[in-house]
Formats: C-alpha cells, structure tokens, sequence
C-alpha cells in the first residue's frame, strides 16, 4: 500500500516536472524578436549574465560581431540561434580556402554541438567604405566560407550571408521603384547571383531614424514610429505605407529584383531608436525609442508582413540589446541600447526579464522556471533514492 501511494506521488511529481519543462520550452520560443549584442563597452555584464536576461526575455535570436567564444559557451545547451560575424578586417584573409577552413575549425566547429549557429555575416556595410579591395574580396570571402561549409557538412545549419547599410540605394521611394547605386552593380550582381544559389537572405541595416533626423520637418514622425497615420501611398502599386521601415524593405526587393532575382529574402539585420543624442540629432529621445521598438515589436509578434510581400513576416534583429559606451561618432551612437549595462532597462516596450542580482526588476515566468529546474530535479533525485530506499 505505502508503496503505491509512493508510485502515485512520484507520477504527479513527473507530470509537474514535465509541464514545468514544457512550459519554459514554449516560453523560450518566445516572441521572435532577434537582438544584436554588440560588444563595444568597458562595462557590459559577462556573458553567462547576458545569457540569464536573454532568456528571462524570451529572446532567443541574437546577432553577434565576431564570434566570441566567451558568449557562444555561455549559451551553450540554450534555445539561443546565433549570427556569428566576420568584421571587415578577415575579409582578405578569408578569400584563402585554408584560412577560411582554419576560422571554420577553430571558431565556429567548436561551439556548433552545443550552441544553435545558423548564419555567418562576412563583412558588416562594406560598401560603406571606398576601400576598392574590400568591395572585391567581399564576394570571394562569402564563397570561399561557403564552400568550408560545404565541405565540412555544415552548409545545411549554417547560412552564409553579409550585412549592408541601406546606403547601397541610390533610389528607396516610392519601394517599387528602389534600385541599388549604378556604381555598386558590378559587385551586387554576381553577389545576388550567389545568394540565390545558396539559399541566402540578403540582410539590411535599416535606420528610419537617420531619414527623421536629416529631414524632420518632411518626414512625419508617426511615420518613422509606427504611430497610426495616413501614409504614403506607392503609385506603382496603389500599396500604401504606413511606415518607412516596411517602404525600405520592399525598396529593397524591388532593387533585387530590378537584378533579375524574386529567390531572395530581404531581412533587416539592424534597425533601432537611439534614447539620446546630441542637440542636432532630433528625434533622439527615450519616448521615441519605446515607441519606435514597442511597435516593432508588436508587429514582428504579429506576424506581419510588408505591403508587397503579405505572406513573409518581417525578420529583424533590433539594435541593441546594451548601451556601448566605447562606440565613436555622435552621442546617439552610444544609446541604442533597451537596456543599461547594469541590466535596468533604458525604457520599458513591455519586455519584462531581469539579470541575476539586479534589484528591483521584474521577473519573468520564464526566468522563475530557470531557477526552478534545478530544485525540482533535486527533489525528484531525493524521491527517487526515497523509494529505491523503500523498495
Ligand atoms: C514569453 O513568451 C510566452 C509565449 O510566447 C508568453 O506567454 C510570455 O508572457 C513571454 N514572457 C515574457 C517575459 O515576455
Ligand atoms: C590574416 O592572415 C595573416 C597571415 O596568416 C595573419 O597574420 C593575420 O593576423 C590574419 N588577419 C586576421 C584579421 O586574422
């Protein structure tokens, strides 16, 4: 009889431990939202920490610079999907199949079995240099990655793309009529040419905040936020806008194909509200960015696509996860972040999570149940050498 009921207890505690694990598993999932951890501060929390507020944000898409091993082991056995980078500088290096190899081996292999690495970025806005060599190992890096891949069974898992400043446009409105710049064509070409081949998006770092800023007496601030209002309509396509996000983006598409190619997914790997800036950067201000990213958000949860593409949801990556008090140029370049190195956020977009040990700030359900697993698996280890005892 005792050991029945013992049997009894014991399944309601495995049903209670799976539910709390299913739970949390659901919860991870989360809302979709991908973020950028950039990492240039003297004064970011370490990475096992940043891994904790992630998750207590239910934010499991992160994009990262380089591929620093710090943070890939600390989200090691996590839900987390990452972009890893390529700056810049190992573009020519990487044109070299062994050294393309070599970085493959030794900075991404590693890390595969345990954290999800699903995209590497070669390059971050090259063409925003004048640097001619940089412009024509681009293509050659991408490849050269690529076929490492191929090579070494990971191209399945692991997509190969870069990432480029929306100043690769020459023309972005009205969307239908977006082209790239005439004197890029040569390089973007043979580039889409190839991403179409390897099942690649083509990624975009998208600022609406830049276009407020420059202009902000003829672009409408409920415009570039979100914020209901009438829009523009494109005459073209009779699709009407009514933000400049989604117009950049079909901009974009409608460059692309302007080349020749409807096979490629245009997704925005930055955009963001930088919170501060100096005097002449108008429109930099707390209330504007928890507009801008409270909005995006509730449209990247909803699923929602762009007027000439419906049926794909907006892919974005927001920028940034963390002020960087290191990054040069203008005051706003230092205040993208959602939230404050010390974990409090900047403003609040209805993002609720915590990093460990800073007071008052909420928690999650998702956070609780992370600290939860471990006392309940100890209590079910207790329980079970309660009942070999018994047995
Ligand atoms: C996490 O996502 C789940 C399901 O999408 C949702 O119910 C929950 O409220 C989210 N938690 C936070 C902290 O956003
Ligand atoms: C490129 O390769 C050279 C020679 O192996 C090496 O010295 C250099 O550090 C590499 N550059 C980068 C950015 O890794």
């Amino acid at each position: 009889m005792a050991c029945c009921s013992s049997f009894l207890l014991l399944l309601i505690r495995l049903f209670f431990i799976f539910f709390t694990l299913s739970e949390s598993a659901v919860q991870i999932q989360g809302l979709g939202i991908g973020i950028n951890y950039g990492q240039i501060a003297n004064n970011l929390p370490s990475p096992s920490r940043v891994s904790v507020l992630l998750r207590s944000l239910n934010i499991s898409r992160v994009k990262l610079y380089d591929a620093d091993p710090n943070v890939l082991v600390a989200f090691s056995n996590t839900n987390v999907e990452f972009i890893i980078g390529l700056g810049n500088e190992y573009l020519e290096n990487m044109t070299d199949p062994i050294k393309a190899q070599n970085w493959v081996q030794q900075r991404v292999q590693p890390h595969i079995s345990q954290t999800k690495i699903t995209c590497i970025t070669v390059g971050n806005e090259v063409f925003v240099s004048n640097d001619a060599r940089l412009h024509s190992n681009l293509l050659p890096a991408m490849q050269t990655v690529y076929r490492t891949l191929v090579n070494l069974g990971l191209d399945k898992q692991v997509i190969v793309t870069t990432a480029h400043s929306l100043n690769i446009l020459s023309n972005s409105f009205p969307p239908s009529a977006g082209s790239f710049r005439p004197d890029l064509a040569e390089y973007i070409q043979p580039l889409l040419n190839f991403q179409a081949q390897a099942n690649s998006p083509f990624l975009i770092n998208a600022y609406p905040f830049f276009a407020y800023k420059d202009s902000p007496s003829q672009v409408p601030l409920e415009y570039v936020l979100f914020q209901p209002n009438q829009g523009f309509m494109d005459p073209n396509t009779n699709l009407n806008y009514d933000n400049m996000l989604y117009a950049q983006i079909d901009a974009v598409y409608s460059a692309i194909k302007a080349m020749g190619h409807t096979d490629i997914e245009v997704r925005i790997s930055e955009t963001g509200w930088p919170s501060k800036g100096e005097e002449n950067e108008i429109g930099a201000s707390p209330q504007n960015a928890e507009l801008y990213n409270g909005n995006l958000l509730k449209r990247i949860q909803a699923k929602q696509g762009t007027p000439a593409n419906p049926s794909v949801p907006i892919d974005i990556h927001v920028f940034a996860l963390f002020n960087e008090n290191l990054k040069p140029g203008p005051a706003s370049e230092r205040n993208y972040g959602l939230y404050y190195p010390d974990g409090t956020p900047v403003y609040n977009i209805g993002l609720q999570g915590h990093l460990p040990g800073v007071p008052g700030v909420e928690f999650s359900f998702a956070s609780k149940n992370i600290h939860i697993l471990p006392a309940v698996f100890f209590s079910f280890l207790i329980y079970v050498i309660a009942i070999l005892i018994w047995v």
